[in-house]
Order: C-alpha cells, then sequence, then structure tokens
C-alpha cells in the first residue's frame, strides 16, 4: 500500500474451501510482514486455524461475526478480501450494508470463476456475483474494489462433474473440443490475491484475469492418455442447441 505504515487485512470465508489456500498465501513469509495484522473472519471462530510457528511474523487474529456485528466486526480494517460462499449471498449484502461505517479502502468481492460478464448465460450464482459488485459500488464510492477472475479451479475441474470422465475413458465438449479453458490451481489463486493486496492500490488493475494454464478438452484427454488413463473418446454436443436447452431453465 502507498502509506507507510502496513494495513491490516481480513479475510471474510477463510475456513473455505478457496479462502483456506488465499489465507495459506498471505501467511507466508512473503506476505506476511506486508501487514501489519491479518484477521481471520469466521462466523465460528472455532473454525479457524491456530497460528503456527512460521507464522510468527504476523500479528494474525481471528473475529468472530455474525449478521448483527459488522459494523463492529470490520472496524480498523482497511484491505477486506471476500471469499464467501455461493450459501452466503445474503451475507455478503449486509456486509455491503456495513462497508460505509468501515475503514475498508481495498476490497476484492467473492468472485474468483469465471468472467460472467463476458457471456450472457444466466445462472442465479452470477446473477448474485454481479448485484453484489454493483451494489458496493453503489454505497462506497471511494472504496478501490478489484475483481479477480480465475477460471475455474485447477483441482476441482477436472471430472466428470464437468463432462470429463476420465476413469471411463469419456470425455464430453459442449462445441468445439480445441476452445480452450482457463484452470488456475487454488494456491496460484491465493498467490495472485496475496499478490495484488501488496502493490499500491493505484496500480492495481480494477480487473484481473489469472489464468494458471489454458487447455482445450483434446489437450486434457491427450494429458490424461499420456500419463496413462487408457483411451479417451471425446464426444461432441452442438454448443447452440446446448446453451439453448439449457438456459430455459436456469438452474
Ligand atoms: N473457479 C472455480 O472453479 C470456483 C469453484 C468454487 C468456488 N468458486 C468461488 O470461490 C469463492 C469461494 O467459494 P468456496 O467454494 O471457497 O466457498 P465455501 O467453501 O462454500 O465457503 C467459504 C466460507 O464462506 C462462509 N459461508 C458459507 N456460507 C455462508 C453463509 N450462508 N453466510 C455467511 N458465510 C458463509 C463460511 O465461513 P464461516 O463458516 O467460517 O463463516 C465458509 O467457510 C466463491 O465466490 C465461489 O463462487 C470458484
Amino acid at each position: 500500500m502507498a502509506s507507510l505504515t502496513r494495513p491490516v487485512l481480513a479475510i471474510a470465508g477463510a475456513t473455505g474451501h478457496l479462502g483456506k489456500h488465499i489465507t495459506a498465501a498471505f501467511l507466508s513469509s512473503i506476505f506476511q510482514d506486508k501487514f501489519s495484522e491479518i484477521i481471520l473472519l469466521s462466523r465460528n471462530e472455532s473454525c479457524l486455524f491456530q497460528p503456527s510457528s512460521s507464522q510468527a511474523g504476523v500479528k494474525l487474529t481471528t473475529r468472530r461475526y455474525n449478521e448483527h456485528n459488522l459494523e463492529e466486526a470490520l472496524q480498523g480494517i482497511q484491505i477486506l478480501v471476500n471469499t464467501v460462499g455461493p450459501a452466503g449471498h445474503d451475507f455478503k449484502a449486509n456486509i455491503v450494508v456495513a462497508l460505509p461505517r468501515t475503514d475498508i479502502r481495498v476490497y476484492f468481492p467473492s468472485e474468483f470463476g469465471v468472467d460472467h460478464y463476458g457471456h450472457d448465460f444466466a445462472h442465479l450464482e452470477w446473477h448474485e456475483k454481479k448485484k453484489h459488485y454493483a451494489n458496493v459500488q453503489s454505497v462506497v464510492a471511494h472504496m478501490k474494489i478489484f475483481r479477480v477472475f480465475c477460471g475455474v479451479f485447477l483441482e476441482d475441474s477436472i471430472g466428470p462433474w464437468f463432462g470429463l470422465d476420465t476413469k471411463n475413458g469419456k470425455y464430453t465438449s459442449i462445441g468445439s473440443f480445441r476452445t480452450p479453458v482457463s484452470f488456475t490451481s487454488l494456491d496460484d489463486v491465493g498467490r495472485a490475491v496475496a499478490s495484488l493486496a501488496n502493490m499500491p492500490a493505484e496500480k492495481i488493475p480494477d480487473v484481473v484475469h489469472v489464468g494458471g494454464d489454458s487447455r482445450s478438452i483434446v489437450e486434457i484427454a491427450g494429458i490424461m492418455e499420456s500419463t496413462g488413463a487408457g483411451r479417451i473418446d471425446i464426444d461432441c454436443l452442438p454448443y447452440e442447441k446446448y446453451k439453448v436447452g439449457t438456459v430455459t431453465k436456469p438452474s
């Protein structure tokens, strides 16, 4: 940050799937002394990690928060990284209400997925994220808001739930199997966010795209085959037909 004193940083949702990796990045030796205090926020303080000896260089504290004490819980914080999960849209709306009465001047909303501004698929998750961003902008004009889009998490995304059934040798592609997809590992998302939060606010881009690796479905099949998965067949579904069939009933 531009100020001589090191800022106080807080992570909301620090106990979560992504939040743990983001927290680990901030507590790593590269970043921990860049902040005067790192505060882990949780609705259930007992869930928070215990600081280990390797985190001795940072003042690490935990705060318990809920929808009724947000203004108080967010006091003294200059940078807030929000990693609250998809079940917490209402909670995130409460954070927005509290923000104007806090010292937070740098805010990372809980994006960390595909850039849903680049397509027109209707989906509740993306709708809520857009709404959250618009609300934050309208309540705190002076606050810097930085959105980080990282594609899909590498560790979670190559599986049958996304049409990539390696065990049974069958991948399904919507549209061309040569279209690249952005994958980023959870640790790299953490390191990217920690690096950004450590930059002077005026130098952080408003929108950051992080792409650990861009691979098409045919490339992923090739990588799996070459490392012993056996033969993988790829089915291609027509993109437009699939899209029409999917978006008529938003899920
Ligand atoms: N790119 C991808 O492939 C991908 C995949 C998954 C998620 N994401 C994105 O990453 C972000 C974090 O997702 P995640 O999967 O890490 O989240 P998560 O693990 O489901 O939840 C993170 C934390 O949010 C808090 N939380 C959960 N429900 C809440 C509620 N109703 N009210 C208040 N707080 C609540 C919990 O913390 P406490 O209980 O400690 O308060 C939880 O540990 C989201 O924006 C999500 O869309 C991206």
